[in-house]
């Protein structure tokens, strides 16, 4: 997507953004993924910032580890959510947002962080299976869990949803199949729920394209690669704070690249 030139935030000021200690202070954020990668580091970094994060993910021991991580640095009280996005059903999800209504009151901010690569292969030798699984845990998962959460969502005086796209949503590239078809898809969902909601919600929704960086998912993609040679999650996430917090209100339908040339 171009750059629009009436933001009142450019793609470089997101990315270059400086928090303040309390720029996410008394907000309520829930995490995908939270438990490895560029989530983990995204839940931390909101709690270090005031937040109160809600760590959703499917492997129970992460979550408690980040949670752990979490109290010891001494943020707001965190939430477990364990779930797998690849089988949970709406109703699950709709039974998450009234649980969170009634333990936390309110949530101000989702980012749909959590993804698969599934298998780098030309799409004529796709396995259907994998292709569907990728499509569910990237897409189909991330629209149903954004429903669901919408009612809360819409309470909040600024709501943030941000999705995670790739620069292969950006530019679809040879044999990366499934993952790239779902990143476009998910840059679209984005760009749709902005253009309906816009005259109706505060809500916002934006997509971040975090570029090469250091976790498990870039490794496999990459194995040749030296991670020592890619940025950290750490240092992407200036543009993580900055689409959660109030200084990105009128920021909307945006596919903001963290790190433009990878
Ligand atoms: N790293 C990069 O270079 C890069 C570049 C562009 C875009 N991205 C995107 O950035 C996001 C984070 O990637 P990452 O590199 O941090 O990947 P990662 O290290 O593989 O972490 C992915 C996270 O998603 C969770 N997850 C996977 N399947 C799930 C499911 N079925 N249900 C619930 N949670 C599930 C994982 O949980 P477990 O730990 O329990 O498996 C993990 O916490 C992804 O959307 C990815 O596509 C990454």
């Amino acid at each position: 997507m171009t750059e629009p030139n009436n933001l009142t935030l450019s793609h470089d000021d997101i990315r270059n953004f400086v928090p303040k200690a309390d720029s996410l202070l008394g907000k309520s954020i829930l995490v995908t993924g939270a438990g490895d990668g560029i989530g983990r580091v995204a839940a931390l970094t909101y709690a270090s910032l005031g937040a109160t994060v809600l760590l959703l993910g499917r492997t129970s021991s992460k979550l408690e580890y980040v949670y752990d991580e979490i109290e010891s640095m001494g943020g707001a009280q965190p939430a477990m959510l364990p779930m797998n996005l690849e089988n949970a059903t709406f109703t699950e999800m709709q039974q998450l947002e009234v649980m969170i209504n009634k333990e936390i009151g309110a949530l101000d901010g989702l980012l749909h962080n959590a993804g698969i690569l599934g298998s780098l292969t030309p799409l004529e030798m796709y396995d259907a299976d994998l292709f569907a699984k990728v499509m569910k845990v990237n897409v189909t998962s991330t629209l149903m869990l954004t429903q669901a959460m919408l009612p809360r969502l819409k309470a909040a005086p600024n709501g943030s949803i941000v999705f995670t796209s790739s620069s292969v949503g950006t530019h679809p590239r040879a044999f990366w199949g499934a993952y790239a078809l779902s990143k476009q898809a998910v840059e679209g969902m984005s760009d749709i729920f902005t253009q309906e909601t816009q005259n109706t919600t505060n809500l916002r929704f934006n997509c971040i394209n975090p570029g090469a960086t250091r976790t498990n998912m870039r490794a496999h993609a990459y194995p040749g690669e030296n991670p020592l040679s890619l940025k950290t999650p750490e240092d992407i996430m200036a543009g993580y704070v900055c689409l959660m917090s109030d200084d990105s209100i009128n920021v909307h339908g945006q596919v903001v690249a963290l790190q433009p040339k990878n």
